[in-house]
């Protein structure tokens, strides 16, 4: 790692994993008792991604029958020259959910003078091992990473100053917000990049069902554990009895919502209990756990348009499967 140029912004170090665990978990804990007190119940996606969870996700995305991620690579791939000339020169590619940073070497590797990396994590740790590895292999670029929530406002930091700052959004994590919440963080994104900053995001896209139901229930259950994996951190974290051989999990394409539905689902009817609370399922009563939106490429446009963005360019795959937007804000 050049020191000179992975400068930070993640602020002090001081109490900092106590308090943040602290309120992560009362934050949990609130969000458990009222989903599972409301009907329907239902419990945030955001919930999966604990360590188990993540790695749980990591597998998914090399499964045969999730494509997605295979897909959105190859675009990327294919397509990166391209999208180098519509980012132009002296970009500040600033990334949401930084990962394992392999998607965004293809783009750094095609941009032209880029000006700094600034990857957004809420997971310092995960942020602090990708932004280190990535400033090892690209001396030359500052990375500066900013440890927060990337759905919530947060200011970019100095290093993006002068540059002409361009979000990096892929995964099509957008599907997993409800509309009025992808509206709104689109909103956010044109502000923080402000007139003529750029938005890159992957969108996966309505396609046959099958393709979509297979990608949601491998073969091999790794989703079907990512999404019981729910249950055990709610026992773990929350005190929780969940028996989870009396739950299954559920994956259903929505065509009228354009969404794929997962759950959980109670095989009988029984009473859990959380924390100190009871709660009782009926057979087959389930808890709602994700949403992931398929859009198609106008609808995805005007869906932007509203947020204040202007549709540049899209790169899909031959099949379809997924796209590639380059979005300008006005
Ligand atoms: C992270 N997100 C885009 C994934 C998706 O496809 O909606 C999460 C996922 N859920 C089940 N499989 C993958």
């Amino acid at each position: 790692m050049t020191e000179s140029i992975l400068a930070d912004h993640l602020g002090p170090l001081d109490g900092f994993h106590d308090d943040r665990r602290h309120s992560e978990r009362s934050e949990f804990r609130e969000a458990v008792l009222s989903g599972l007190g409301q009907a329907p119940k239902a419990v945030s996606c955001k919930y999966f991604y604990d360590e188990e969870g993540s790695r749980l996700f990591e597998r998914i995305c090399e499964l045969p029958e999730y494509y997605p991620t295979r897909t959105e690579l190859g675009i990327l791939q294919a397509h990166a020259a391209d999208m180098a000339r519509a980012i132009g020169r002296d970009a500040a590619l600033v990334e949401f959910g930084s990962g394992a940073s392999v998607k965004v070497r293809i783009l750094l590797d095609a941009l032209v003078s880029p000006r700094a990396y600034i990857p957004v994590d809420i997971s310092r740790e995960h942020l602090l091992a990708s932004a280190s590895a990535l400033a090892a292999d690209y001396p030359a670029l500052p990375v500066v990473p900013v440890c927060a929530d990337y759905t919530a406002g947060f200011p970019l930091p100095e290093a993006a100053a002068g540059a002409a700052p361009v979000a990096f959004f892929p995964g099509s994590t957008i599907g997993n917000f409800d509309p009025g919440e992808a509206r709104a963080f689109l909103g956010r994104v044109a502000r923080l990049v402000g007139p003529g900053g750029g938005l890159l995001i992957g969108v996966d896209l309505k396609k046959d069902t099958a393709i979509l139901h297979a990608a949601y229930n491998d073969s091999a259950g790794v989703t079907a554990a990512f999404n019981l994996n729910l249950l055990k951190r709610v026992n773990r974290e929350l005190g929780g009895d969940f028996d989870l051989a009396r739950f299954e999990h559920r994956a259903v394409y929505d065509p009228g919502k354009g969404r794929i539905e997962m759950h959980i689902a109670s095989q009988e009817t029984q009473t859990v209990r959380v924390d100190g609370h009871r709660f009782a399922f009926a057979a087959g009563e389930t808890i709602h756990t994700e949403n992931s939106y398929k859009y198609d490429i106008a609808g995805f446009h005007a869906f932007a348009s509203e947020a204040g963005f202007e549709a540049r360019n899209v790169w899909t795959d031959p099949a379809h499967l997924f796209s590639v937007h380059y979005l300008v804000a006005r």
